[in-house]
């Protein structure tokens, strides 16, 4: 009896000393290492399947449909790849990273004038995808006469563009950020289980992928001006010219991609 009463009360001093280390901490406080949030790819014998945003993972396990293997977001889990989330290259390994340096790259406008400026000068290795279809003879006597009209652009100029076009972009990147913590946040499906421990030993990322190149918006810059002071010389007028009309079709098409996708974000 007496034993029997003795063990009942270091129960009660034994129980609750091993489980408080478990009830203590409630998933919410998981802090994972990158290595251990690998493992929640839903390919475990757990099934769970964990995706994190900067820094903050969540559980969606619930939409095996979209984040288990063989879903269209399957890439996104077991990692924090907020970088792939901004710039949607996810087809490279290197790209599903938390690390975000070269993402306002996506944001940031390629200004034709420039383009025409590199071109005129012979800098042509890593021209706008615009311009690809553009046979060379016609880019080069095109960019000719439009920096002819334009003149120069100043250094000046440029650095005030990097810099506005840097800061605008900074704030594009913010809120996507918001918007993917958000959209799993607000998720009745999903919820927060902790945070990951960023690597920071990890290499820096390569830039941008391709595709996201090909996406930036394109300005007009000093070719804008010329446009409006002539009454539109770019890519409104002169249908029969067929490098304009490259242009015009690839904005057409670049703006197309852009309705889409922000569209899509509306989800
Ligand atoms: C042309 C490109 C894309 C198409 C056609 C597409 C298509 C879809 C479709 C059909 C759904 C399912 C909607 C539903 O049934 O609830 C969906 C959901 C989703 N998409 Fe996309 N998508 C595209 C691009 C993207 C991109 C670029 C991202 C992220 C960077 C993204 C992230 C998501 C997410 C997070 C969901 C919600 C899954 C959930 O409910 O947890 N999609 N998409």
């Amino acid at each position: 009896m007496r034993a029997d009463s003795t063990l009942r009360q270091l129960g009660w001093v034994l129980v609750p000393l091993v489980m408080s280390p478990l009830l203590g901490a409630s998933a919410a406080d998981l802090r994972l290492t990158e290595a251990q949030l690998a493992k929640y790819d839903g390919t475990g014998a757990d099934g769970l399947i964990y995706l994190a945003i900067e820094g903050k993972v969540f559980d969606v396990s619930a939409a095996p449909k979209f984040y288990g293997p063989g879903g269209a977001y399957h890439h996104f889990t077991g990692k924090d790849a907020t970088r792939a989330w901004i710039t949607e290259c996810w087809e490279d390994a290197d790209q599903l990273t938390w690390r975000l340096e070269g993402v306002e790259d996506v944001f940031a406008p390629v200004y034709l004038d420039e383009e025409l400026e590199k071109v005129h000068t012979g800098q042509t290795a890593n021209l706008h995808g615009t311009f690809k279809d553009v046979p060379d003879a016609m880019l080069k006597a095109m960019a000719a006469k439009a920096v002819e009209r334009f003149g120069d652009i100043s250094p000046v100029e440029k650095a005030r563009r990097r810099k506005q076009d840097r800061e605008a972009a900074q704030k594009k990147i913010r809120e996507k950020i918001d918007h993917w913590t958000n959209f799993f946040e607000s998720n009745d499906k999903y919820k927060v289980v902790g945070e990951v421990v960023h690597d920071k030993k990890k290499p820096a990322p390569p830039p941008i992928c391709e595709a996201a190149q090909a996406k930036k918006p394109i300005e007009g810059g000093k070719v804008d001006d010329l446009a409006k002071d002539s009454g539109g010389i770019a890519y409104d007028k002169r249908p029969e010219n067929p490098a304009v009309n490259n242009l015009r079709e690839n904005i057409i098409a670049k703006d197309k991609e852009r309705l889409k996708n922000a569209q899509h974000e509306e989800l």
